[in-house]
């Protein structure tokens, strides 16, 4: 009998392949030979001797101690792909809201609650203080070309922006999915330097750790508009919010807000939502639960 803990209520979905005359699966389940988890952190938890593996429902696993499981010989699971189709529309939403000013025009929108037969009116008044560029036409650097990066670079190639894309470690699979209307290039620098919009999609790591930053962003246009569905560190607030200020950038929309940014005019901040859509939960959820079954019952490893 295999003992599998929970610990969100998203990554326990999965769980319904897991066959009950080999499995108790539970929140409550202590000494685990498998742990399910979606984005609680697991940083102060103890990892008991009988652990064997961890899958997290998602990509990154900035949630998981990764060192420390691999000293204890624990192995890290995580499911690529699993959520990119829904990352994937944020994103796209993501670049239009930053161009349209779609936020800003809902918040006045709802000011007019009340005038009655004035709304036609002052609607019609108004809405010149909206007027934002399309994106069709504009040139869009894609920095990370994994699962979600080519599906945006792919979508955004569609909707008739020119798109280049830059990756280290583009493997023959990733090109292979990058439509032949996605330019890649070598490294970041020409994405900074021409690009209308910029989409971060690589993990973080002490490498990537504020790879925007003042002095990267100085390079950029000026009415550059960064997307950052990835991981908040990968952008330097500090650099947004003076860049935002005196006309060095145009927009930041971010799944990962940190405190200095919010309510800061330019910013569109959202709740971590990439993945949230029940298609892209079930997904993460089945292919993390079947990364444990088949490490448990037949000792095969993919990606961990
Ligand atoms: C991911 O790393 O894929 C996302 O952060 C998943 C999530 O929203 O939990």
């Amino acid at each position: 009998m295999y003992n599998v803990k929970t610990l969100n209520k998203i990554a326990a979905c999965g769980t319904d392949l897991l066959d009950r005359s080999k499995y108790t699966v539970g929140d409550d389940i202590d000494n685990p030979q498998a742990i399910l988890v979606r984005s609680a952190s697991m940083h102060e938890m103890e990892l008991g001797d009988d652990l064997l593996a961890i899958a997290r429902a998602g990509a990154g696993v900035n949630n998981i101690p990764v060192d420390k499981c691999s000293e204890k010989g624990i192995v890290v699971f995580n499911t690529p792909g699993a959520n990119a189709n829904a990352v994937k529309e944020l994103v796209i939403l993501g670049l239009l809201i930053s161009s349209r000013k779609v936020t800003a025009a809902i918040d006045w929108a709802k000011t007019l609650k009340g005038k009655g037969d004035e709304v036609g009116k002052l609607v019609e008044k108004g809405k010149s203080q909206f007027v934002g560029p399309e994106i069709k036409g504009k040139k869009l650097g894609v920095i990370g070309l994994g699962a979600i990066g080519a599906l945006v670079a792919n979508a955004a190639a569609e909707l008739g922006m020119e798109v280049i894309g830059a990756d280290p470690f583009l493997s023959v699979q990733g090109a292979l999915n990058l439509s032949n209307k996605v330019k890649y290039v070598k490294s970041n620098k020409e994405i900074f330097e021409t690009c209308d919009y910029i989409t971060v999609h690589v993990p973080l790591t002490p490498e990537t750790k504020d790879m925007i930053n003042a002095d990267v962003i100085k390079t950029m246009k000026k009415n550059v508009r960064i997307m950052n569905f990835a991981r908040g560190g990968l952008v330097n607030e500090d650099a947004v919010v003076e860049a935002l200020a005196n006309g060095g950038m145009s927009a930041y929309v971010t799944d990962f807000p940190g405190d200095k940014i919010l309510g800061v005019d330019g910013v569109v901040a959202l709740p971590h939502l990439g993945a949230s859509t029940p298609e892209s939960e079930d997904n993460c959820a089945v292919m993390a639960a079947n990364e444990i079954k088949d490490y448990l019952e037949n000792g095969n490893i993919v990606n961990s």
